[in-house]
């Protein structure tokens, strides 16, 4: 029975780091890393986020540094959130031509043209009550007269020069309004990512506070997704599916590794995974209390996004885990 030769001995193939890397069933690659960059208004403005250490809020004049910087790192693709300089009830910063976003795509396409330009498609950095849609006197999201505004920004977008669009409202039917909107003032070549499982999570803290974005009142469960669900995250995924999207992503990845691995199997589109901020936050406090191996932490971190099934990371961690990338 317990016969050296023939009862399982997983360390055979773990005995040297060669081996080890033969049989390595996950691999990273910058090809599939997003960057995530804040977009701020002022003039050579680099304001660090404090919960997200490394990470600032930059003005449109300091995009090409940053962008050169991340061309040559070999990471292919950036996704931008704007902040603008005033808010309103309409977000009209959002769809303004020469708003925030739309000024950051010009530059970085005339700085690094082969760079994939991803834009955030949302109302929450520009409405002054923080919602991701506008509201009904009553407060609550009027959906359907969200959905022509979530059109307009990203046909602005597109017309900046953006490649993909990622609307991220939540609002029912944002992907056949955005694609008909696209369609109709002749962007029919637009790639659309849709935040199709988007959940209602404490992760996306310090990305209000990078984004200026948490609601006033109340908070996104009417509108983001309640984290105890996954069969209802596959309804998502196929109505953004049928609805255009070419591109579907889970949000946030590290508790829902399980919603990235159901995506993957129920979707023959790319899958997208976003590491988001608070993930990233509570990875940097524990290093920087020395209570976690940063380095290893953030490769076993991607990993695992990558093994449950993303084809495209989105993560804060892009720029710094290229050089840490086959240790
Ligand atoms: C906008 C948006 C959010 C994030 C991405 N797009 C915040 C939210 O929904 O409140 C979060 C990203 C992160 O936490 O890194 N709706």
């Amino acid at each position: 029975m317990s016969n050296g030769h023939t009862f399982h001995r997983g360390r055979r193939l773990r005995r040297t780091p060669a081996i080890r890397s033969m049989v390595r069933e996950t691999r990273l690659s910058p090809d599939t890393f997003m960057f995530p960059i804040f977009v701020t208004h002022g003039k050579n403005v680099r304001e660090p986020i404090e919960p997200m250490p490394g990470i600032a809020q930059l003005s449109v004049d300091n995009l090409k540094a940053e962008v050169d910087e991340i061309a040559s790192l070999g990471i292919p693709s950036v996704l931008l959130f704007g902040i603008p300089e005033s808010k309103d009830s309409r977000g009209t910063g959002g769809y303004a031509k020469d708003g925030i976003v739309q000024n950051a795509v010009r530059e970085i396409k005339s700085a690094q043209p082969d760079l994939v330009v991803t834009t955030d498609v949302c109302m929450c950095e520009y409405t002054d009550h923080g919602h991701c849609g506008i509201l009904l006197p009553n407060g609550e999201v009027n959906n359907d007269e969200t959905l022509p505004l979530l059109a307009e920004t990203a046909v602005s977008h597109v017309e900046a020069g953006a490649d993909i669009v990622a609307p991220s409202a939540m609002m029912d039917g944002q992907i056949a309004a955005i694609r008909a909107g696209l369609d109709s003032a002749g962007h029919t070549e637009t790639t659309l990512m849709a935040y199709a499982a988007k959940y209602s999570s404490a992760f996306y803290g310090p990305f209000r506070v990078a984004a200026d974005s948490a609601p006033k009142q109340g908070d996104r469960r009417s509108y983001q997704m309640d984290p105890a669900n996954g069969r209802e995250a596959m309804r998502e995924v196929r109505a953004d599916i049928a609805e255009g999207a070419d591109i579907v992503m889970v949000k946030p990845a590290l508790e829902y590794l399980d919603i990235i691995r159901m995506a993957r199997r129920v979707s023959e589109v790319p899958v997208a995974a976003y590491n988001v901020s608070g993930e990233y936050s509570m990875l940097k406090a524990a290093a920087q209390n020395g209570w976690i191996d940063e380095d290893r932490a953030i490769i076993e971190v991607l990993t695992s996004i990558s093994r449950a099934g993303a084809d495209i990371i989105i993560t804060y961690h892009a720029k710094e885990a290229i050089p840490l990338i086959d240790g």
